[in-house]
């Protein structure tokens, strides 16, 4: 079950890009969540995916012209009707058409009549996307309203790399359903903010083929990095080698194994960062002996396995921050997935653990039923340092990682005070 309503009016717009293939799956996307589809393609998309094909997987008839289907006046009544515009690619010349106000054809004057969130994936290469030109229009389109993603960094049309990929359909889909959660744009108040996020579990070897883990997935700090890189930050995740996710588009990701190994990454990182995000689920022991070759079953098998404490890397951001190793500025959110016990609740054991790790900000969240971990959707609480509880009410990880970073702003606005 998602926070996403069902059987909304989703116009998915095409540019003409080598991308407009992945279109198709942000179709496949909004249908299978129930939503009502109408699929918008330029000209020059059709010329690199069939009409036939948009045709089939949303269900309903496909134009690019103003004078098609004149009698239901679409070009108006598309945008005017609809709950959500996604254009995905949106090529240069598109976003050029859409920040000058064109209305040429179907797309662009359906993206002048919407009044509903709009947002636009570009897609082409690094150079087109770093000219002024495009700079300047994607700057005028966010200054309207628009939400214009930034592009991921990977493989071009041929043989090229650079920034200005699509990002995958499962990135464009989710940014969308917190667009529509949240029936708002999302705001580009963390640029010039640099950001690093651990995500995911450490894994403490007993042998090369035995590990003492856990169950996180690292959806949650993926979720809070994509998101943080599409709010205009710059966005460094550090990551256990058991997350198998896409990375992040506009996210650099570094890939660790232990909790020592995340702590020596965290600790070289964390000096240039404005805010330190430990979503990361850290073992706390590890065995205390590695054995180089497997331990065989039978005689010579130990009966327990002894165990040594992992150093707690949270505590020992905030200690090295109150020593002025780190910025003093510098803002450390904790996450802590908790149970309930004899002692007391989750939040009783929460409000523990933000005296105990002494950060600004802990994200509590309730473990058991199938919560928290692995899975998409989360619920949980907020807990500042200065004694301020919100509750976060069920949703997906977007939007948990949505209602983190309004408080990380906050509290970064209020620490610089009044402007
Ligand atoms: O990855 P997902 O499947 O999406 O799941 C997300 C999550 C449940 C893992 C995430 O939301 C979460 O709660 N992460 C922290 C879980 C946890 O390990 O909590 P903790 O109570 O053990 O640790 C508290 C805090 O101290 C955490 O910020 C942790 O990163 C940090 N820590 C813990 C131990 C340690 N040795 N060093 C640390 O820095």
């Amino acid at each position: 079950m998602t926070d996403r309503a069902a059987g909304l009016r989703i116009v998915v717009g095409v540019g003409g890009g080598i991308a407009a293939y992945k279109a198709c799956g942000l179709i496949r996307h909004f249908t299978e969540a129930g939503h009502q589809v109408r699929v918008i393609p330029t000209e020059s998309a059709l010329e690199f995916v069939g009409k036939a094909t948009f045709e089939a997987l949303s269900g309903n008839r496909v134009d690019t012209g103003v004078f098609a289907d004149v009698p239901s006046v679409a070009h108006v009544a598309l945008g005017q009707e609809a709950d959500l515009v996604v254009v995905a690619p949106a090529t240069a010349d598109l976003m050029a058409r859409a920040a000058a106000g064109r209305a040429d054809d179907l797309l662009t004057g359906t993206l002048l009549m919407a009044r509903c969130p709009v947002l636009l994936a570009p897609a082409m290469h690094t150079e087109m996307w770093e000219h002024p030109a495009t700079v300047a229009n994607a700057a005028t389109l966010r200054s309207r309203g628009v939400t214009v993603m930034e592009p991921a960094h990977g493989r071009l049309t041929g043989t090229d790399t650079g920034a200005g990929r699509l990002p995958e359909p499962d990135q464009i889909g989710a940014l969308a359903d917190l667009l529509l959660a949240r029936a708002d744009a999302v705001p580009r108040d963390m640029t010039g903010l640099r950001v690093l996020i651990s995500a995911g579990g450490t894994r403490e070897p007993l042998d090369p083929v035995r590990f003492l883990g856990n169950r996180s997935s690292g959806k949650q700090g993926y979720a809070l990095a994509a998101l943080a890189a599409q709010r205009g930050a710059e966005v460094t995740v550090i990551a256990g080698d058991g997350v198998h996710l896409p990375t992040p588009a506009a996210v650099h990701v570094q890939t660790i194994g232990t909790a020592r190994e995340l702590q020596t990454a965290v600790d070289a990182a964390a000096p240039e960062a404005d805010v330190v995000i430990m979503a990361a689920a850290v073992a706390d022991f590890r065995p205390a002996d590695y054995a180089g070759a497997k331990i065989k079953k039978g005689a010579g098998e130990p009966d327990t396995v002894p165990l040594s404490r992992n150093p707690d890397i949270l505590a020992g951001l905030v200690e090295q921050r109150a020593q002025g190793r780190l910025p003093v500025d510098q803002l450390i959110v904790g996450f802590a997935a908790e149970t309930g016990d004899d002692e007391g609740d989750e939040l009783h054991h929460g409000r523990a653990k933000l005296r105990r790790k002494g950060c600004d900000l802990l994200v509590l969240n309730a473990v058991g039923d199938g919560r928290a971990f692995e899975v998409d959707d989360n619920a949980g609480w907020l807990l500042g340092a200065d004694g301020s509880e919100t509750t976060m009410e069920f949703g997906s990880k977007a939007l948990m990682a949505s209602r983190i970073l309004d408080a990380v702003t906050a509290l970064r606005r209020r620490a610089d005070g009044p402007d």
